[in-house]
């Protein structure tokens, strides 16, 4: 598996990002940890993460923009490419010494995401994908599943933080499909969850009220492992939305099919 020059570089920066995260979290009761809403965390640990790949990006490519979790937009002078960065995803799992947490750093070329990592510290699982290069985990090679009905599939999900989010719409969401597959997860990390998608271990996932960082670099992740990824209403608009409906083609559409479902 060949990477470009500017996927290693995300890769590097994920590395160090990762090793900053592990140090940390080595610590874990020892950090400064304050509260942005209602049950969202924010810890120094996050902010590390952030400071180290920031720099890392902007030292190999100084004109493109940069969107991070934690800090102002940088527009960039480029007017073309954005980074789209989330220093640690997860961060109620990292908090609570659960072992499953991620960075996650995309590309995006004139609205495109075109380069994805995901990478794993405590694992050591790198994931990556550039537009037309496939989606590898380290350097094998991912397929999203190709199970054919709903009732077969595991599938992930995640819930809305307090005061941000529908509730009752989430909770009507969640019987719905629960009745229809063979189990659902909720791991707490959503780059990590569009991860597992793309390499196969999630048959699907949806969720709403994410934030670009949470999705940029799994959206090419699940494309180049031949997988689907929408909004709600199967278009484009996942940014704008905040939401995403994903799987293979077939499971993809029904899980959208599931998700408007009225409750018996
Ligand atoms: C959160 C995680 C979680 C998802 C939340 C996100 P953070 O990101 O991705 O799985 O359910 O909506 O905000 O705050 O840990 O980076
Ligand atoms: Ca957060
Ligand atoms: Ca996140
Ligand atoms: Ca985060």
């Amino acid at each position: 598996m060949a990477r470009s020059a500017l996927l290693n570089v995300m890769v590097q920066a994920a590395f160090k990002a990762g090793r900053s995260l592990s140090r940390d979290f080595g610590e874990v009761q020892n950090l400064q940890v304050s509260l942005k809403g209602p049950s969202d965390y924010v810890s120094q640990a996050d902010k590390k993460a952030e400071d180290v790949i920031r720099r890392e990006l902007l030292k190999a490519r100084p004109t493109y923009g940069f969107l991070g979790e934690e800090s102002e937009e940088e527009k960039g002078t480029d007017g073309q490419h954005r980074w789209i960065v989330d220093p640690l995803d997860g961060t109620t799992n990292f908090l609570h010494g659960i072992p499953h947490f991620a960075v996650s750093i995309g590309l995006e070329r004139q609205g495109e995401m075109v380069a994805g990592v995901v990478y794993n510290p405590v694992t050591d699982e790198l994931f990556t994908a550039e537009r037309g290069g496939g989606s590898f985990v380290n350097d094998r090679r991912m397929r999203v599943a190709a199970r054919k009905t709903l009732t077969d599939c595991v599938i992930g999900t995640g819930v809305p933080h307090l005061g941000r989010g529908k509730h009752g719409q989430f909770l009507i969401e969640l019987r719905n499909v629960m009745g229809e597959v063979a189990g659902i997860r909720r791991s707490g990390s959503a780059a990590l969850d569009l991860a597992y998608v793309a390499a196969g271990r999630f048959d699907g996932f949806w969720e709403d009220g994410l934030s670009p960082w949470d999705i940029a670099a799994g959206i090419i992740l699940i494309r180049e492992a031949g997988g689907f990824i929408s909004d709600r209403s199967g278009g484009n608009r996942i940014f704008e939305t905040g939401a995403v409906v994903t799987g293979n083609e077939r499971i993809q559409r029904e899980l959208m099919q599931a998700l408007k479902r009225p409750v018996e």
